[in-house]
């Protein structure tokens, strides 16, 4: 046994239960659960011995220490017996220095956390790892018997779930909403052999669909309501700050749709403050698409109350959600970091992917949304020239390419593409093909 404990907790800390509990709601008042550590413990190793175990941690070749998550397994999960970790060595992303698109925005310190370079492409797969472990811990110990895990997507969940559960050999379901997912989304599932389920619906009918296939414990919940997603998602704010050296930035943007990833990304910083690796929170800004942006809508009454929204079609598909989830968590993180919201339109979160494309990243719609809000915020003087801001990658470019290809080839409707790059057709001959060459040649030069 670890001398580092957690365990689930409500949001008042009126009830507790076991992390091997099968459990997402307090019996209390019906909040959703968080993993509540023992940060005194956590405490009692000094900061100093906390960087110079996880910079170790970084050299070793052992699959636990590989992971950015179980690499910092204690403020984690600390009693995950190492035999039962599913990893696939997730995390680690890079932190992209993208000082073009910095330069290009007039300021002096921009990088990307490319959380979509991950086995499956996205940010999902940081929590999946814990959950999924979990899962697996939780059956080859005999402690509950479990059939098989299941989840409401917008596409990357069902991604991560359905990767982590085939490694570890556990039966996944997967309720997408039809028509609403991209191709390359669609076929990693398929690909994995879950279950899956293409509702007439949208995301929020699957995530109505999925509490009740899981009611009665036996088939695992694994959406973020579940707060072990949310131990490894956290992850991302110590690895940022110790690539940074230990640094704080100044502000990190995030997209956000279902809420569990900004609520991760605060309780990361915040678990660090209470370790001594760091002295102060950064600002945290959430960005939301115009066409489903229910938070975006209550920070403009002061988070007076969640308004559910039917979710308009976005392009930032994985974010079309109209009832947030995690949204008291959410409000918790942008008051305690001094944080914001953005709303930003389609047509800026699709020229704001491409812009930053043109400087060696390659972005999904819903970096698109952040850079769109880090764009406005430039242009308003609320992001200062000197200010130090991390924006959240939180899947692929890859996975998005009708999107790209659509942009490039204007056809996007009501959308301008001011950073469309065609395809220019030529006869196979050295004089249309100069002609051509001098005259994109003399357009490019910076
Ligand atoms: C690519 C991508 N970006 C952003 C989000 C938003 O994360 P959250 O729903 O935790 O706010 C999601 C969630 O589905 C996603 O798949």
């Amino acid at each position: 046994m670890s001398q580092f404990k957690a365990y689930f907790q409500n949001i008042n800390g009126e009830d507790t239960y076991p992390l091997t509990d099968v459990i997402y709601r307090s019996k209390v008042d019906n909040s959703l659960l968080e993993v509540h550590h023992d940060r005194e413990a956590l405490a009692s190793r000094s900061p100093e011995e906390w960087k110079k175990l996880f910079a170790e941690r970084r050299m070793s070749f052992k699959p636990a220490d590989q992971s950015g998550i179980w690499s910092k397994r204690e403020m984690v999960l600390p009693d995950m017996p190492e035999e039962d970790i599913v990893t696939m060595r997730e995390g680690w992303s890079p932190l992209f220095d993208a000082s073009i698109l910095a330069r290009e925005l007039g300021m002096k310190k921009l990088s990307v956390k490319l959380c979509g370079n991950s086995h499956t492409g996205s940010f999902k797969d940081l929590g999946m790892t814990v959950l999924v472990s979990q899962v697996n811990h939780i059956i080859k110990k005999n402690i509950h018997p479990i059939d098989a895990v299941a989840c409401a997507s917008t596409g990357d969940t069902s991604a991560a779930l359905s990767a982590y559960c085939a490694k570890a050999g556990i039966p996944s379901i997967v309720f997408l909403p039809a028509g609403k997912t991209s191709t390359a989304q669609l076929i990693q599932p398929i690909s994995n052999g879950s279950i899956v389920l293409a509702l007439d619906t949208d995301f929020d009918g699957c995530m109505k669909i999925v509490q009740q296939v899981t009611a009665d414990n036996r088939i695992y919940l694994a959406n973020s309501m579940n707060s072990l997603r949310v131990e490894g998602q956290k992850t991302i704010s110590p690895e940022i700050c110790q690539e940074l050296g230990w640094r704080v930035p100044d502000t990190v943007i995030i997209p956000g749709g279902n809420l569990g990833n900004v609520s991760a990304l605060a309780k990361g910083f915040e678990d660090c403050m209470a370790m001594g690796l760091i002295d102060h929170l950064p600002r945290i800004i959430v960005a939301q698409a115009e066409n489903a942006n229910p938070f975006y809508q209550a920070y403009t009454r002061g988070f007076d109350q969640l308004v559910p929204m039917q979710a308009k079609k976005t392009l930032a598909s994985a974010i079309q959600i109209g009832n947030p989830v995690s949204y008291p968590k959410a409000v918790r993180a942008i008051q305690k970091t001094n944080g914001l919201v953005v709303s930003v339109n389609e047509e800026e979160l699709a020229n704001a992917a491409h812009r930053a494309d043109r400087t060696g990243l390659y972005c999904c719609p819903h970096t698109g949304v952040a850079l769109g809000a880090l764009e406005k915020l430039r242009a308003a003087g609320t992001i200062s020239a000197d200010e130090e801001v991390v924006v959240i990658s939180t899947a692929h470019g890859l996975k998005f390419t009708e999107f790209k290809v659509n942009y490039h080839e204007k056809q996007l409707e009501n959308i301008v593409s001011n950073f469309a790059n065609p395809v220019f057709k030529a006869k196979a001959e050295i004089g249309p093909v100069m002609d051509i060459l001098k005259k994109e040649m003399a357009a490019r030069r910076r």
